[in-house]
């Protein structure tokens, strides 16, 4: 059954599943702190253990950061369905160890049969769920060509090596941990409703537990075909076959035709500075490294450190400094292949000074009067990131995602793999918010072949013109200011890298007007505060996934976010 047309049941069905897996992901887990010696063969740090040991295991048998970054985000893709993927897109950004850095965008794309007002109706209004939920919600996927061409430049193991592990794990099976049991079941009557009734992540009970195990034959397949024909292994023959006729069962309108025209791209990554330490970013169409360095910036003119951390102070400034960023990402941001994004003067001194000069340390300002606007800001769906170093010290940060969890919840039949909800990360209609609450513009309305505007921040810290801080994290528009409270608290607070992950975070994105903090993570004092400031405060389940690296006198420190199944594993 894949009937497009989504009833009020199945809306309030999201709804219901959204607060279920909020709730679920909120007892957050103690951390395990590996023991402290000193490792520098290689550490892979990624949101599954079985990802993280094969990325782990193929830097020992020679591969480098690019080779294990592969074999992860492959691995991913069979293991953890909600986020690692085939079907969707992502960026990386890297820095050898012969000091050269840049960056790989593998973004999806608009089809071509793609139109600005495609998800309004006759009345300009939003065609609900259409952009999220479902084959017209899916754009082109990029992350096999992406892997391919990071192979070529940089790869040292034979492509086939890379492979086999997730070829491996699909075909002989692998056990579900209780979060990714969890999360299935809480996706059961949408799978059913999206996909056929054979499809291998509906239990017939309906019920997931932990420890079963999944078989994806089909998958397996797909990954052979990728290990024996490269790019055309997905975007030609079969799985490009079983991807078509996926799309046309149901309302999609991605063609053969996209698939061919389907190019991911090596660009410069985006560079800048904090307090002495190199900072290497995403450049759109991620807004990601221009939002990222833009907040850095603003920061600078302010003595963090004498604040506190997660003080009233610090995160009334924080959260000043935000207010601004996002309203520039809502209004100049978009793809740069369409839209003339003024990265220089958003990231000008004087620009920033500027921008920083309306700050109130003693109230909040009105997001209004910065710009006009009003959203509601959805959260709990999923990206991946991982974080790698090898023995060499090449560093590689790379993000991924289907957008929401398990993308449109479409399973291509026979080929076992989701496709993508990335659609809605355009401006469906300027002024009105995605699925993050973000708003957009112009900039990033739908065009054919257009990149839809991310908030995916891979970021490499270099202290010294060596990587020191690998990081990032899944979190929708949460993203920036989940890798931007990091780096502060490393650089400016001096804390551990542990301490730091661990900490609880914050988030404002100008609109909606609300500073959302992790639950029960801050003291009653400050909340009360940061209203006395003006500020209304919102309590979410938690707010981001952070998988990072920090190499400090060449020992290299792992950490997977407790707040999920991620994990560090090195040698
Ligand atoms: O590219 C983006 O910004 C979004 N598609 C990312 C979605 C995401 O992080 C969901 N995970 N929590």
């Amino acid at each position: 059954m894949r009937n497009p047309f989504i009833s009020h049941l199945y809306g309030l069905a999201v709804l219901i599943i959204l607060f279920q897996s909020s709730c679920k992901e909120s007892s957050q887990k103690t951390l395990e702190v590996p023991e402290s010696t000193c490792l520098t063969g290689g550490m892979v740090v990624s949101a599954h253990p079985l990802a993280s040991q094969v990325g782990s295991d193929i830097l020992e048998q020679g591969g480098n950061a690019f080779d294990a970054a592969i074999a992860t985000q492959l691995t991913l893709a069979v293991v953890y369905p909600r986020a690692g993927n085939l079907g969707g897109g992502g960026f990386m950004v890297y820095h050898t160890a012969e000091g050269a850095s840049g960056a790989l965008d593998f973004r999806e794309r608009a089809p071509l049969r793609a139109e600005r007002d495609m998800y309004l109706d006759p009345n300009g209004d939003v065609i609900p769920k259409a952009s999220t939920l479902g084959h017209l919600s899916v754009a082109v996927p990029g992350v096999v060509d992406g892997l391919v061409k990071n192979h070529e430049r940089f790869g040292r193991l034979p492509w086939a090596t890379l492979l086999q592990p997730a070829i491996d794990l699909a075909e002989n099976g692998f056990t579900l941990t209780d979060a990714e049991a969890a999360k299935l079941n809480d996706y059961q009557v949408l799978f059913s409703v999206m996909n056929d009734s054979d499809m291998p992540f509906l239990d017939p009970d309906g019920n997931w537990n932990e420890g079963d195990s999944i078989f994806l034959p089909g998958l397996a397949e797909t990954l052979r075909l990728i290990r024996d024909q490269g790019r055309a292994g997905f975007y030609q023959g079969r799985t490009a076959e079983l991807l078509l006729a996926e799309i046309q069962s149901g309302n999609g309108i991605i063609s053969q035709a996209d698939l061919d025209l389907y190019s991911s791209n090596w660009m410069e990554s985006l560079n800048g500075d904090y307090r002495g330490h190199e900072i290497i970013c995403m450049p759109p169409p991620s807004s990601g490294g221009v939002a990222l360095l833009q907040l850095l910036k603003g920061m600078e003119e302010y003595d963090l450190n004498s604040l506190g951390h997660n003080s009233a102070a610090s995160i009334h400034l924080m959260t000043e400094l935000e207010r601004r960023v996002y309203a520039d990402r809502a209004s100049h941001l978009g793809d740069p292949d369409f839209h003339d994004v003024p990265i220089s003067m958003l990231l000008d001194s004087k620009y920033i000074s500027s921008r920083n000069s309306s700050i109130d340390l003693t109230k909040k300002t009105d997001s209004e009067s910065i710009k006009k606007g009003d959203v509601e800001l959805i959260e709990s769906m999923e990206t991946t990131h991982l974080s790698i170093i090898d023995g060499d010290g090449n560093a590689v940060a790379l993000t991924t995602t289907l957008n929401g969890n398990y993308g449109s919840k479409v399973m291509v039949d026979e080929a076992q793999f989701f496709l993508n909800n990335e659609m809605d990360d355009f401006s469906v209609k300027p002024g009105t918010p995605n699925m993050y609450g973000l708003i957009g513009a112009e900039a990033n309305s739908i065009a054919p072949s257009k990149r839809m505007l991310s908030s995916m921040s891979p970021t490499i810290v270099l202290k010294n013109d060596q990587p020191y801080l690998i990081l990032g994290t899944p979190g929708g528009s949460t993203i920036i200011t989940t890798v931007f409270q990091n780096i502060l608290n490393v650089i400016d607070h001096g804390m551990s890298i542990e301490q730091s992950v661990n900490e609880t975070r914050v988030h404002h994105q100008w609109l909606p007007d609300k500073v959302f903090y992790e639950n029960g993570g801050l003291e009653y004092e400050v909340i009360q505060e940061l209203e006395d400031l003006g500020h209304e405060l919102a309590p979410k389940p938690l707010i981001g996934r952070v998988d990072a690296i920090l190499i400090e006198e060449g020992c290299f420190q792992g950490i997977g976010d407790p707040r999920g199944d991620d994990s560090a594993i090195g040698f």
